[in-house]
């Protein structure tokens, strides 16, 4: 072309999937779906009375009005797809099949930090994609990409799908345009982000891990929405964050399916490190849908240096 038109000036969501990710069609059509559900999750939050549904999820968990209807919006968006085979949602106590002979299956959290939400306090969505029609019985190192939209004073989304970790801002016109391309982790951490802390009392090496960040003068980033939280590290290029076990949660309070997996998957593609303590959350098998793990992820000297502490 002799006079070629001036791209915009910050690439969208999909243009970055397709010259950067150098996704295949399949995979940045589906992701399009799922940002585009995101959007109608933000204006939900924003727009919704915040309160209980008056219904427990397969955890027992009281579900707020919020986690349902975002749970609701993100399965319209994956069925009009017609790209998905298989889906598992926190909300739900099994899996649901949609097409036997769709090419991805997708893992997601609806709204992560939902009671916080009438606190309005950040909140977030976390999703998973793995390519084929199974997913228990698989590993996270199987997931073809993985994102997060984290729901704030600005919505922000992440994603990963081979080739680096990317950030898109919401813009006004209802446009994810890219913020910051190749978020990068440091091996060491200024920041701590101890989830499940009433767990020190029951382990003692949590206990020592608190101890040593507090004589060590590290600064505490905890908000309770590991979205949040986890993205504090991505974006500032450091940090750790855990959530590991004591009585009330023996492994922690995170599922490995919809929580660990997909943040083992963009941590560790940016230069950090996702551990249950002993072994990489990335080559942890998926046996149930309920399965939690400790989680120790972030920055890779301080996450080994944890896992040691924690171990005794
Ligand atoms: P959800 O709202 O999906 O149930 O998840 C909340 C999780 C996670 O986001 C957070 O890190 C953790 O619960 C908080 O637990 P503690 O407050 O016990 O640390
Ligand atoms: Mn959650
Ligand atoms: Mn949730």
């Amino acid at each position: 072309m002799k006079n070629p038109p001036t791209p915009p000036q910050r690439a969208s969501l999909n243009e970055h999937l397709y010259s950067q990710a150098k996704a295949s069609d399949e995979l940045r059509h589906l992701i399009l779906h799922i940002a585009q559900a995101a959007k109608y999750i933000q204006y939900a939050i924003r727009t919704t009375e915040a309160g209980l549904a008056g219904s427990k999820n397969q955890f027992g968990e009281e579900q707020e009005k919020l986690d349902v209807l975002s749970d609701v919006i993100i399965q319209q968006h994956l069925m009009e797809s017609r790209l998905v085979a298989t889906f598992i949602t926190e909300e739900r106590k099994e899996s649901v099949e949609l097409s036997a002979s769709a090419p991805f299956s997708v893992v997601f959290d609806p709204l992560d930090g939902s009671s916080l939400v009438d606190a309005n306090f950040s909140i977030g969505s976390i999703f998973g994609i793995y390519p084929g029609s199974a997913i228990l019985g698989r590993k996270p190192k199987e997931q073809v990409a993985a994102l997060y939209v984290l729901y704030g004073p600005r919505t922000i989304l992440v994603y990963g799908a081979g080739n680096g970790v990317h950030m898109f801002l919401l813009n006004d016109v209802g446009e994810f345009v890219l913020l910051r391309e190749y978020l990068g982790i440091g091996d060491s951490a200024k920041n701590y982000s101890p989830g499940n802390l009433r767990a020190v009392n029951e382990n003692p090496g949590y206990k020592k891990a608190v101890a040593d960040w507090l004589d060590r003068e590290l600064t505490l980033r905890y908000s309770g929405c590991m979205v949040a939280d986890i993205h504090h590290i991505l974006c500032k290029g450091q940090g750790i964050f855990t959530n590991v076990g004591g009585s009330k949660y023996p492994e922690g309070k995170l599922r490995l399916i919809f929580e660990c997996g997909p943040f083992a998957y963009l941590v560790e593609q940016a230069g950090g490190v996702a551990s249950d303590g002993k072994s990489a959350i990335l080559d942890k098998t998926m046996d149930t849908i309920d399965q939690r793990s400790p989680l120790v992820i972030g920055s890779s000297e301080e996450v080994e240096n944890a896992c040691a502490v924690l171990a005794g």
